[in-house]
């Protein structure tokens, strides 16, 4: 009986049956769109055209009720037939159809739990930001994307642009996986002198650079583009890095890679077993090992900056996936770090990558981190925070790095309302208004006088609690330049499904989870006693999705 309901649906939809295991479509239109339920097991779905596997990948194809839609991008094998079997319970395969819209195309970015002012890609998981580059007045953002599922597996680089760092477009996925492995993190740089001679016609190649991983191993591989990142070639020399014997270490991952000028050559910085590789290339193919900096884990940063905006006054700053970074000197082949280890940030963000070819007339270092922040009832899981600019700054510690929100964030804000030397009561009255806003910034400076911690809460979810005796925000140790003040700035921004708090002007940051908003009336609460709240300015932030 199954087996002609399934029969009848594929008739209806168009659709041919062979096996009950196998389904053949022609493909007319731009969209496969493909039903997934997390109750069911992953299992692998193989494309075939013309005798020859397309793709392979694990996906949780809902045998039942579909959980959630995700959808592949069809474009370029229309008109050709597509053969598609799954290894697991194949019920679902009768499900699968195409369209020139993906399934749930009306209510995108409109969902409840859509974050609204941060990027998310349409379905499915995202972790590190990858190939972070401006070029032509467009920032580009790769990341690694699992387009069939909203959990981590078959890592692809997906792809959106921006003119502005705020307001995202999403782009078919840049990177798909091969024979060498799925696509994991990496950089990409713009070849201006056609080092590695993939230039055409005095187009200048946009070249990523990216780690393949196996079962076996993790090799560092490029591939150019010449049409703005929109479509991709993996250069056929792959891989250009195969250190794992060296290492005797399966952990080589994560390439970033810059122009280093004085030397002419290029540098590729390499999280290897127990920290980062520094290696160098006149041709982006052939990378030379240099040196090496234990105490870092995955996804190395690597950059100049001057202190305090002086330009002949510069350190490097180097860290890893989880901010925490060494400051020191850099000489093109080696880092001599001159610093222990600091944060500047911590909580939800992972991965953090800056970008490369940023204009000298903008002159400015802007990271983007991965928020690992869920959306419940979402078909999406995780997220990228606020593009922040770094700085390094004198402090009475010594030079450190800072973060804020880029400028251009600013034009998501709307009319503030503001309020001025008030009791922790009056900000609290000020604040009614706001309880059932979804998206807002918040940027307020109390002083404590008569207490020894004070903070404000979102509906009983502690945003920012500064504790001055342990020295501590939100758990974090933390000590004001000026420990006397008794002053703290938070400047809070809220979203859908997170919160990012910087604090006194970016001198430490986090992020977190926003908590679902809970059935008391708390709202929003100064508490503390006797604090004042010196001022408060509250914004509306709008959408960045049309
Ligand atoms: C960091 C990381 C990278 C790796 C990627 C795989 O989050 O583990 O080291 O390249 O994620 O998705």
């Amino acid at each position: 009986m199954r087996k002609i309901i399934f029969i009848i649906s594929f008739a209806i939809t168009g659709f041919t049956a062979l096996l009950a295991e196998d389904i053949s479509i022609k493909i007319t239109k731009k969209y496969l769109n493909i039903p997934v339920s997390q109750q069911d097991k992953r299992n692998v779905m193989r494309f075939e055209t013309e005798g020859v596997q397309e793709r392979a990948f694990q996906i949780r194809l809902a045998s039942g009720t579909p959980e959630y839609w995700v959808f592949c991008d069809m474009t370029s094998l229309i008109g050709k037939t597509l053969k598609i079997s799954y290894d697991g319970n194949s019920q679902g395969l009768g499900k699968i159809y195409q369209d020139n819209a993906i399934a749930g195309q009306d209510s995108i970015y409109r969902e409840i739990n859509r974050p609204k002012f941060h990027f998310t890609p349409r379905r499915g998981w995202n972790n590190d930001p990858n190939g972070l580059v401006f070029y032509e007045g467009e920032y580009h953002l790769f990341y690694q994307h699992n387009p069939y599922e909203k959990e981590w597996e078959n890592m692809h680089w997906g792809h959106a642009v921006s003119k502005d760092l705020v307001h995202w477009e999403e782009l078919p996925e840049a990177l798909y996986p091969d024979k060498l492995g799925t696509m994991f993190s990496g950089s990409a740089v713009i070849d201006y002198n056609n080092t590695a001679g993939f230039n055409r016609s005095g187009v200048p190649a946009m070249v990523a650079i990216y780690t393949a991983d196996s079962p076996e191993k993790q090799v560092q591989c490029i591939a150019y583009s010449l049409d703005k990142g929109r479509s991709w070639t993996k250069y056929a020399g792959n891989p250009v890095i195969d250190s794992k014997s060296k290492w005797n270490s399966k952990d080589t991952r994560d390439p970033k890679v810059f122009w280093y000028n004085p030397g002419n050559h290029w540098v590729l910085v390499l999280n290897e077993r127990d920290g980062h590789s520094i290696y160098t290339s006149k041709n982006l193919k052939d990378w030379n090992f240099e040196s090496h900096v234990t105490g870092f884990w995955e996804c190395p940063d690597l950059f100049e900056l001057p202190i305090d905006g002086d330009k002949k006054n510069t350190r490097w700053v180097m860290y890893g996936a989880s901010g925490t970074y060494m400051i020191g000197k850099f000489d093109g082949k080696v880092f001599t770090p001159e610093s222990g280890k600091y944060y500047y940030t911590t909580g939800s963000i992972y991965a953090s990558q800056t970008y490369t070819n940023i204009p000298d007339s903008d002159g400015r270092r802007i990271q983007i981190g991965w928020g690992r922040i869920q959306h419940p009832g979402m078909s999406i899981n995780g997220m990228m925070l606020l593009p922040t600019e770094l700085t390094l700054r004198k402090t009475k510690d010594g030079v450190r790095m800072f973060s804020t929100p880029v400028k251009e964030v600013e034009m998501l804000l709307g009319t503030p309302v503001r309020g001025e030397k008030l009791t922790a009561e009056k900000a609290n009255e000020l604040l009614k208004q706001f309880y059932s806003s979804d998206c807002l910034r918040i940027k307020t400076t109390f002083k404590l006088s008569h207490a020894t911690d004070a903070g404000l809460n979102l509906f009983g979810q502690q945003l920012v609690r500064y504790d001055m005796n342990f020295n501590r925000v939100n758990d974090v140790f933390y000590s004001p330049e000026d420990m006397t003040s008794m002053e703290l700035t938070a400047d809070i921004y809220i979203d859908k499904t997170s919160i990012e708090v910087f604090i006194d002007g970016g001198a430490y940051s986090y992020s977190m989870q926003r908590e679902p908003r809970l059935d008391n009336n708390e709202g929003f609460n100064f508490w503390g006693h006797n604090i004042e709240v010196k001022s408060l300015e509250v914004y509306p932030v709008k959408s960045i999705w049309k």
